[in-house]
């Protein structure tokens, strides 16, 4: 695999299966993901729900192994790595924010936040500070002694973000941050997280709903069924998602049209290959008729966003692609 030293994080034809027993079988999370984010860089990661992204920042973070595929971190291939090696260099580099806060349910706020510290051999009563300090950053320094269980949803994923943030990350990987947040601790979350990127050179990928969320990242991915089918390019607005439009083909030569493409393309059909040469790929339609009428789907199956009337390819709201469905 190309090794960047400008990345902090690489992967190269990554695959994740979900192994069953069940009748429906296995499910094919990711299909060949490629993916750098380098040095500095925040990149925000979209798409439906099941769409893989959670599995993705799993298999990314080294908390999940994919079935396929490489992942470096800090240029260190984490495949090659023993157990301790991986957590030694997980806890230098990278933090991880869960939809789930994973915190542990038997310690306080503050010793929850404090605990990376302490894992890091740094004395208890300098970790407790430090916690201290945190909390007062994001507004719950008062909820220090609770236990998890006494805290709401928006105190948990605060102490979560809080624990993330203690060790001081080069790397941040973000599941969700704001989702359980109100949009007045999420937009000063959002802050936190502007002031870590720009000031500090603190990278992040990020999987969001949030427009603001997209908005704040250099560029965004959009997975769609464990592909990438759009990357969005340098500080895009995330409601123009249709400019800078790319198609990406994975290694098994699959490759996922955007909906809007699709449409002017003349819809879902058969297409035969009329001439090839590198680089460049004609494609003719042919029956396309037989398939039947496909439409614009009236409801964001991400953030269920109501289209109304109109005719937008991406949804305002969370920026997914507009999908079609049989009329
Ligand atoms: N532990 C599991 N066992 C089997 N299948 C799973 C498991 N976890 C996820 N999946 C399946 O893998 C696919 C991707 O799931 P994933 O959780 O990565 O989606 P997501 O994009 O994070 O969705 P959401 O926006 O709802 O969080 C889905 O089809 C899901 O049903
Ligand atoms: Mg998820």
């Amino acid at each position: 695999m190309v090794e960047n030293k400008d990345s902090i994080l690489s992967a190269n034809a990554l695959y994740h299966v979900y192994t069953s027993k069940a009748e429906d079988g296995n499910v094919v999370a990711l299909r060949g993901l490629h993916v750098d984010v380098k040095k500095g860089e925040a990149v925000a990661v979209v798409g439906p729900s099941g769409s893989g992204k959670s599995t993705l920042l799993k298999c990314l973070g080294g908390l999940m192994k994919p079935s396929a595929g490489n992942v470096s971190l800090d240029g260190k291939n984490m495949t090659r790595l023993t157990g301790q090696e991986l957590v030694e260099l997980r806890q230098k580099t990278v933090s991880f924010i869960f939809q789930e806060g994973n915190l542990l349910p038997h310690l306080s706020a503050r010793d929850n936040i404090a605990q990376p510290l302490r894992n890091q051999g740094v004395a208890p009563k300098v970790a407790l500070k430090a916690a201290d300090e945190m909390m007062e950053r994001l507004g719950i320094l008062s909820r220090a002694k609770a236990v998890p269980a006494k805290l709401s949803g928006g105190e948990q994923q605060r102490v979560a973000i809080a624990r993330a943030l203690i060790t001081n990350p080069r790397l941040i990987l973000a599941d969700e941050p704001t989702g359980a947040l109100d949009p007045i601790t999420s937009r000063e979350v959002l802050k936190l997280f502007k002031e870590l990127h720009q000031d500090d050179g603190v990278s992040f990928l990020i999987v969001t709903h949030s427009k603001e969320v997209a908005a704040f990242a250099n560029r965004s991915l959009e997975l769609r069924d464990g592909r990438f089918v759009a990357e969005h390019g340098d500080d895009v607005e995330i409601t123009n998602l249709s400019k800078g439009r790319e198609l990406l083909v994975d290694e098994m030569g699959m490759v996922t049209f955007p909906p809007d493409l699709l449409t002017r393309m003349g819809g879902p059909g058969r297409y035969s290959v009329d001439d090839v040469s590198s680089g460049a790929l004609k494609l003719v339609g042919e029956s396309v008729s037989d398939i039947g009428e496909m439409v614009l789907a009236t409801k964001c199956p991400a953030c269920k966003f109501d289209y109304e009337s109109s005719d937008e390819q991406e949804c305002p709201s969370c920026g997914s692609s507009r999908p079609m469905v049989e009329a």
